[in-house]
């Protein structure tokens, strides 16, 4: 709906669209961060709304995991965050992700990963 609605959002922020939150596999998250972004935020239906019924709850569990990854591998925790906004939502997405991205500039360039690469 932001995007219909041409709502501004940050240019630097990169809209990955899958079918539902359920669908994320942590690897996605660690692969962006392995890639250079600097955080990842995943947005699903709010609970109980998943149009695949349970989708949500799965993305909450693995969402957990992917934390305690990120700290296994040294991401600063503040890199990752989880919001849920409806696809009709598109004021509240805009807001969540400017404040995401807000909250990333004091914490500058993500390198752990990055660096491991080379
Ligand atoms: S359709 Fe499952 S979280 Fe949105």
């Amino acid at each position: 709906m932001a995007g219909v609605s041409r709502i501004q959002y940050p240019a630097n922020a990169t809209p990955i669209t899958v079918p539902c939150s359920g669908s994320i596999s942590p690897m996605y998250i660690l692969s962006a961060f392995n890639k250079g972004a600097d955080g990842v935020l995943v947005s699903g239906c709010h609970l109980g709304d998943c149009h695949y019924i349970e989708g949500n709850y799965l993305a909450r569990r693995k969402i957990q995991l992917v934390k305690e990854l990120l700290e296994f591998v040294g991401v600063e925790p503040d890199r990752f965050r989880m919001s849920w906004v409806s696809a009709a939502e598109g004021a509240k997405y805009a807001e969540v992700i400017k404040d995401f991205v807000a909250d990333l500039k004091p914490l500058g360039p993500q390198e752990k990963l990055k660096a491991d690469r080379s």
